[in-house]
Formats: structure tokens, C-alpha cells, sequence
């Protein structure tokens, strides 16, 4: 009986030295299991008689009660171990600073563009779109810049298959929105156009604004007036200077560059080139299917990386197409 008791203690410290579930199932089976030390005292039983058998049989039946009561202790501990474990290893910081969605916004360019829209839709101007895969045609035939014409090499032109060329400015807008539309015609086009050319200042890909202005009695005053107005509504100041510069285009006769100068700023003084214009060519006048004797075009075509560049501060044009978010996340705050 004796025997008992160390075998009641030997099972317990048993049961504690299995660190997990496997341990404790097989030292369960060393006491308790078919082959177990328990139940060979349990089948001795047996050959005993009488009162020794009952008293014998009680203090078994107490031992194994006392083995079971250790066994379940020590499985219930172990669940515990378990689980917290698997807690920790799982425990989630809620106090960690969340990642956050990342807000989108529009593109400088696209901004830029906007603010041309909405300026030139307040004064009464109609704003176009056209294709920017092209006929030879509109881009250059119809613009009075014929085929073999010097001009035409003034820009570096991307062919496509089939005669179509990729539009190398917006003034073919001119002649599609003309044809479509009675004067008298107040209508910018902007949009995408290219050229074979990449620097710090030229984009194959690049992005201008056309303009044009078709009505009876109107003259170059009105031209100039509408871009000064323009430019300081644009940069949001009234001491810019512009002036037209004498240049030429096969489509514009008398044509002009437009420069225009800041007061004060890093460029303060400098004149800088925003824009070709000009008095539409009689001969384009009447590709468009009017009567230059009765009506009188103005037109103009503006860079708006070059603007934007200006107006933004940025001082080179390729942060423009590099789609680096710590540039283009400053437009958007
Ligand atoms: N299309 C000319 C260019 O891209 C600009 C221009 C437009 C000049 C309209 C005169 C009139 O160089």
C-alpha cells in the first residue's frame, strides 16, 4: 500500500514533466493505459479474498482517483499554456498607427489644364477636342503647309502606318472645329501632341492649347487682349507684361510669338515664350470654308507644360512624365 502512495506521487511529477499533450498521453499510459502500473496492481486484485480484497480494492479505486485527478489538472494547465501561447503569437498592436488609404489627385497637367478651361469658358470660349492620331491633311495640307513645303520640317513628325501621322500641334482643332461650326467661332482645343524631340525642355509627348477666334470685325487688339487677360487670370496677378513678338507660321499671317515677363521672382525681366499666335492665313480661312474677305481669324497655340512649369515653380519638364508620387503628391495637398 505503500507502494500506492509513491506511485499516487511518482504519477504526478510524471504528469508535470510532460510539457505537451504527446508527454502527457503517453506517461497517462505508463499509470493508467492497458500495460500501466495501475492496472497490474488492478488485475492482482484478483487473486485476493474477502475483506482484503474489498479493503485493497478501496485504496486502488482511491489511487486512481487521485492518478485521474493529476492527469486532468495537468491537461487543463497545458490547454492554458497553449492558449496563451497562441494569444502572443497572435496578439495584434491596436495601438500601432494605421497604413492609411493613399489619396489621389489629379495630374499638375491636368490641373493646369483645367484652369485654361474654366479661364477661356468664363469668356465665352467653347472648349474642343480632336484625335490625336491625325490625317497628314488636317495637321499640315489644310494649315496652308503643303507637301514639300520648308515648313513642315519645323516639326519633327512621328508617321504612323497609313498616312497618319501623330498631330504635332493642336491647330488641326482649327480647321476640324471650323468646319463644324458657324462664326462667329471663340474655341480653345487642348490636348496631347508630339514631336521627335527630348531634353531638360522638350517632351516627345507634350501637351498645348490651341486657340481660335473667327468673326467679322474684330483685329489683333482683341487678341492681345484676351491673352493679357488670360495670363492674369492664369498666374493670379495683374503686373504681368506680354508682348508679341514677330515670328512666322505657314498658317498665320502676320504671326507672333508671345512672350511674356515677370516684375519680381527668380525670372523677373526675362521675357519668356509662352505661346505662337497670329491673323489666320487667308488660305486657311477659306479651307475652312469661309470667305476671307467677309471674316478674320486669331489664333494661338500655348505650351501648357511650359505654363504650368512657370505658374508651379518646377524647373525641369521631364518631373512632369516621371510619375515620381513626391513630386506629383505636392499638387495635391
Ligand atoms: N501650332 C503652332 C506651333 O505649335 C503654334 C501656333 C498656333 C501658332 C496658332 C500660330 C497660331 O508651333
Amino acid at each position: 500500500m505503500q507502494d500506492l502512495d509513491k506511485m499516487i506521487t511518482d504519477a504526478g511529477a510524471a504528469f508535470q514533466a510532460a510539457g505537451d499533450a504527446a508527454s502527457l498521453a503517453n506517461a497517462k499510459a505508463q499509470f493508467l493505459g492497458k500495460d500501466g502500473l495501475l492496472t497490474a496492481q488492478l488485475k492482482l486484485l484478483g487473486k485476493l479474498q474477502g475483506e482484503e480484497k474489498s479493503i485493497a480494492g478501496k485504496r486502488l479505486n482511491e489511487a486512481k482517483q487521485a492518478i485521474e485527478r493529476q492527469l486532468k489538472a495537468r491537461e487543463q494547465a497545458l490547454e492554458h499554456e497553449v492558449l496563451a501561447a497562441r494569444l502572443a503569437s497572435e496578439a495584434l498592436d491596436v495601438t500601432l498607427p494605421g497604413r492609411g488609404l493613399g489619396k489621389g489627385g489629379l495630374h499638375p497637367i491636368t490641373l493646369a489644364t483645367e484652369r485654361i478651361e474654366a479661364i477661356f469658358a468664363s469668356i465665352g470660349f467653347d472648349v474642343a477636342d480632336g484625335p490625336e492620331i491625325e490625317e497628314d491633311f488636317y495637321n499640315f495640307t489644310a494649315l496652308n503647309t503643303p507637301e514639300n513645303h520648308p515648313a513642315r520640317s519645323m516639326h519633327d513628325t512621328f508617321y504612323v502606318e497609313g498616312g497618319h501621322l501623330l498631330r504635332t500641334h493642336t491647330s488641326p482643332m482649327q480647321i476640324r472645329y471650323a468646319r463644324m461650326n458657324k462664326p462667329p467661332i471663340r474655341v480653345i482645343a487642348p490636348g496631347r501632341t508630339y514631336r521627335v524631340d527630348s531634353d531638360a525642355t522638350h517632351s516627345p509627348m507634350f501637351h498645348q492649347f490651341e486657340g481660335l477666334w473667327i468673326d467679322r470685325n474684330i483685329s489683333l487688339t482683341d487678341l492681345k487682349n484676351v491673352y493679357q487677360d488670360f495670363i492674369n487670370q492664369f498666374f493670379e496677378r495683374t503686373d504681368i507684361e506680354v508682348r508679341f513678338r514677330p515670328s512666322y507660321f505657314p498658317f498665320t499671317e502676320p504671326s507672333a510669338e508671345i512672350d511674356m515677363r515677370f516684375p519680381d521672382g527668380p525670372l523677373a525681366g526675362r521675357w519668356l515664350e509662352v505661346s505662337g499666335s497670329g491673323q489666320v492665313h487667308p488660305n486657311v480661312v477659306r479651307n475652312i470654308g469661309l470667305d476671307p474677305e467677309e471674316y478674320i481669324g486669331f489664333a494661338f497655340g500655348s505650351g501648357i507644360e511650359r505654363l504650368a512649369m512657370l505658374r508651379y515653380g518646377v524647373g525641369d519638364l521631364r518631373l512632369f512624365f516621371d510619375n515620381d508620387l513626391r513630386f506629383l503628391a505636392q499638387f495635391n495637398p
